[in-house]
This record gives structure tokens, C-alpha cells and sequence, in this order.
């Protein structure tokens, strides 16, 4: 048996075979299942995918047990001190810091690409105004296919590039035009002059008839947050990116596909659950009722903002968020929105409760990430939206880093089939 490798003996033919085991730079190696259903005939299960690597990745490392996270090797925590997200952005698309020409030179290309063809303004007003803005993000982020698909040939790694930067530039106008559409107000153009999160917010919120001043303190928390949510490692909306990308499909459409995926309450759609879920908690007092709740198998209710597929520990970005909510209340005067209160208490008496304590059941990015959105004046329904734009840097690095592979191939799992046998049909009367 050689010394990286893993022997399979199966035990109803007494067939042996002998599986390479992939060496990780970090973390756990992989073992090579490639050749499984050739050698012995079976297919590998793992609904959910917990032990399945489904590619290579250079990006971003996540070690769950210890609450570890690395953008390209460098920890989170120390990104989110000292940099920007843009300076991330192109880490993650490059693999390296940038020196200062080069981040002037990115900033000035993602500036410059902002602005939407004026053609996409009727697909905003196609929508009803009570439209759920992720639902007109998957719409016209999808429609952008429409607008760049001759231009864009996936084989050609400068269009490849200029597609990243496209995604990346637009993603904050759309969104600000979404929201604007949901509460009927005029679309606002970006304003390059701007920075990307203060250009965001002034999209959202100013109006062509009073002067809107940014808030630097909401410019700077949400930049902070934006970089906390860029990547995270073969997530579902980052898998169903490199899913649906690895058909050869129009990267726009692929990340619309991701857009979809990131929509569900188990997903970036947590964050705007944690907050319904403390309104409907209401008070302190009320915390024993929902613990029980969602302790009780019988009862659907989950404790939004808690647990992670991954993390067995602390989620790294609600450490940070959760500090960052202290300062940030403090400075916007929110400090006493009952909400953080309620949402401290909740933590703290989760924690010490035997069921959390036994599922290693920590609070997650979402937690805290829609009390100081609240806090910014980020309406709810777009607080999905927002870790949508910061997590469009994800998707483009990883299907940048998927279609630029050597053997880069179509995606495409097998199953476990339960259904029927062969059977005959039967014509209508005899059934
Ligand atoms: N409240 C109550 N029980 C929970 C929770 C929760 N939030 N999360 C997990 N559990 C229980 C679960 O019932 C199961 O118990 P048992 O072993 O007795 O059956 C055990 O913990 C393991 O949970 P799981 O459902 O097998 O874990 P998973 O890895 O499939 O799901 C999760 C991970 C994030 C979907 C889940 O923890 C969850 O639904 N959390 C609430 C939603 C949420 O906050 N999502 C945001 C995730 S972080 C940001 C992002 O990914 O976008």
C-alpha cells in the first residue's frame, strides 16, 4: 500500500482498490474517488455534500473546528483591520495584495464600469413595486447575459477579466435601483467620485431634490462587512456559480444562478430571518419559549443566525461583527435599539444551553449582520442583497479559477436511484 493512498476493500466481492490521497496546503487531504465506479462498480452518497471536495480552490480556507478563515492565506481578521474591499476584491481575483498603482488602476476600472445600459431601466419597471428586491437581482443581473454575450467568450481570459470587473461594477447600481423601484422612487446614476459602499448608499438613498450627505461611519461599517462577506469557500450559491459555469454558460447568467441559491433562510437569506426572528421574540422574557422551540424536532423554527455547516466553533465574521455592532450603534445613536439587547441575551443564553453546547452551535455572520444594517438604514428586504454584491467577488474569483483549470470539466453528480423498476406501460383503460 503505498504511503498517500487509502485501500478500499469491499467486503461483498473481496475486491481491493487503492485510492491516491490529494495533498491540501491546509486542512483535511482528499481522497481521490475518480476511479471508485470503475474499479468497483459503486457510486460514492453524500447528500449534502459533508465530506465531498468538489474542486480545487485557491482562494479562500476555512478550518470549521477552530474558527479559522484565510482570503488567499491572509486571516480575516487581519483583512478586516487593515483593508478595503476592493483591496480584497482584487486579492482574491489576482491572488496577490495590489501595490498602490495597481489598486488605483483596479478602483478606477470598477468605477468606470458602473453605470447600467439605460435599456435595463425597463426591465426595473417590469417588475410590480412589491417585488422581494433579490427577486429582481436573479431577474436583471441574469438579463445582463443579454446585454454582453457576443462580447463575452469564456475562452478568452481578457473577456474573462472584463466580465469580472462588469459583475463587480454593476452589482451596487442594480441594487440600488432595485430598491428604488420597491419604494418608487427615480433611479439615481453612480457618482464616481465616489467610494464603492458610499456610492452604494448614495444610489439607495439620495433623491434628486435635497442634498444627501454619506455617512462615513455607515460607509466604513459597510465596507468592513462587505469584506467579510466576499468568499467563503464551496458554499451552495458558490457551488451552483461553478455548477452552472462549468456548461460553458454566460458568467452573468452563472451568477444569477448564485444570486438564486444565496436567496434561502439557510443561506445569505438568514440575515434578514435573524431580524424577523427577534421582533417576533420580542423581549427577554420570551427567549426560554424559542429556545424550547427550536430545541423541540417537532417544530420547524430554527434559531436563525445560528449554526454553520463548517464552523463547530465561533463563526470568525460574527466575532468581528459583533464588536463592530458596539461602536457602530454607538456612533449612528442606535445604541439602544432593543434588538442588539435581545440579540446578546439570546447568545448569551444559547451558549450555555446543553443542546447548543452538545451540536457546537455558535452564531453565524448572519447574527449580528442585520442589527447593524438596521442600523445603517439598510431597508430588510435588501439586507440579502447587500451580501449578495460583497459575495459577487467570490463568484467571479471562483469561476475565473474553475474555467481557467487545464481539465476544466462539466459538473455532473449521480444519484442513488429509488424509484421504480422497469415496468410496462399500460394504455389509459387499463390502469
Ligand atoms: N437552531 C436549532 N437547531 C439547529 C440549528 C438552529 N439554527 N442549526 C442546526 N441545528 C441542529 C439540527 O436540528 C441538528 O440537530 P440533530 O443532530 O438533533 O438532528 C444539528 O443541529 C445539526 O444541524 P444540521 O441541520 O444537520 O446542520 P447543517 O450543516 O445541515 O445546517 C445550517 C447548517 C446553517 C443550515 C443550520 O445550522 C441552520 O439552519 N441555521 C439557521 C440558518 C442560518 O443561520 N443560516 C446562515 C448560515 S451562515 C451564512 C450563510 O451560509 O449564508
Amino acid at each position: 500500500m503505498g504511503k498517500d493512498t487509502v485501500t478500499i476493500t469491499d467486503n461483498r466481492s473481496g475486491r481491493q482498490v487503492e485510492l491516491p490521497l490529494l495533498a491540501a496546503t491546509q486542512g483535511p487531504y482528499a481522497l481521490d474517488i475518480g476511479r471508485f465506479f470503475s474499479e468497483l462498480g459503486y457510486f460514492t452518497y453524500d447528500p449534502g455534500f459533508l465530506s465531498t471536495a468538489s474542486c480545487n480552490s485557491a482562494l479562500t480556507y476555512l478550518d470549521g473546528a477552530e474558527g479559522v478563515l484565510q482570503y488567499r492565506g491572509y486571516p480575516i481578521e487581519q483583512l478586516a483591520e487593515h483593508s478595503n474591499f476592493l483591496e480584497v476584491a482584487y486579492l482574491m481575483l489576482y491572488g496577490e495584495l495590489p501595490n498602490r498603482g495597481q489598486q488605483e488602476n483596479f478602483n478606477t476600472i470598477i468605477t468606470h464600469h458602473s453605470m447600467l445600459n439605460e435599456a435595463l431601466k425597463s426591465f426595473f419597471h417590469g417588475f410590480y413595486h412589491d417585488a422581494h428586491p433579490m427577486a429582481i437581482m436573479v431577474g436583471v443581473v441574469g438579463s445582463l447575459s443579454a446585454f454582453y454575450h457576443d462580447s463575452t467568450d469564456i475562452t478568452n481570459e481578457r473577456h474573462r477579466e472584463i466580465a469580472a470587473h462588469r459583475m463587480i461594477a454593476k452589482m451596487p447600481s442594480i441594487a440600488a435601483a432595485s430598491y428604488k423601484h420597491s419604494i418608487g422612487e427615480p433611479q439615481v446614476y453612480p457618482d464616481n467620485s465616489l467610494s464603492y459602499t458610499g456610492n452604494l448608499l448614495n444610489m439607495m438613498f439620495s433623491v434628486p431634490c435635497e442634498a444627501y450627505a454619506i455617512d462615513p461611519v455607515a460607509e466604513k461599517a459597510l465596507d468592513l462587512i462587505f469584506i467579510l462577506h466576499i468568499d467563503h469557500e464551496q458554499n451552495a450559491s458558490t457551488s451552483t456559480v461553478r455548477l452552472a459555469g462549468s456548461s460553458g454558460a454566460n458568467p452573468f447568467a452563472c451568477i444569477a444562478s448564485g444570486i438564486a441559491a444565496l436567496w434561502g433562510p439557510a443561506h445569505g437569506g438568514a440575515n434578514e430571518a435573524v431580524l424577523d426572528m427577534l421582533d417576533e421574540i420580542g423581549e427577554v422574557k420570551n427567549i426560554p419559549t424559542f429556545l424550547a422551540r427550536a430545541k423541540d424536532k417537532n417544530d420547524p423554527f430554527r434559531l436563525m443566525g445560528f449554526g454553520h455547516r463548517v464552523y463547530k466553533n465561533y463563526d470568525p465574521r460574527a466575532r468581528i461583527i459583533r464588536s463592530m455592532c458596539h461602536e457602530v450603534l454607538e456612533k449612528l445613536g442606535d445604541a439602544n435599539d432593543p434588538r442588539f439587547e435581545l440579540a446578546l441575551r439570546l447568545e448569551e443564553i444559547a451558549l450555555q444551553d446543553e443542546y447548543f453546547i452538545e451540536r457546537k452551535l455558535y452564531p453565524n455572520v448572519d447574527f449580528y449582520s442585520g442589527v447593524i444594517y438596521k442600523a445603517l438604514g439598510i431597508p430588510r428586504n435588501m439586507f440579502t442583497v447587500m451580501f449578495a454584491i460583497a459575495r459577487t467577488v467570490g463568484w467571479v474569483a471562483q469561476w475565473m479559477e474553475m474555467i481557467a483549470e487545464d481539465n476544466q470539466r462539466i459538473g455532473r453528480p449521480r444519484q442513488l436511484y429509488v424509484g421504480h423498476g422497469p415496468r410496462d406501460y399500460r394504455p389509459m383503460d387499463q390502469r
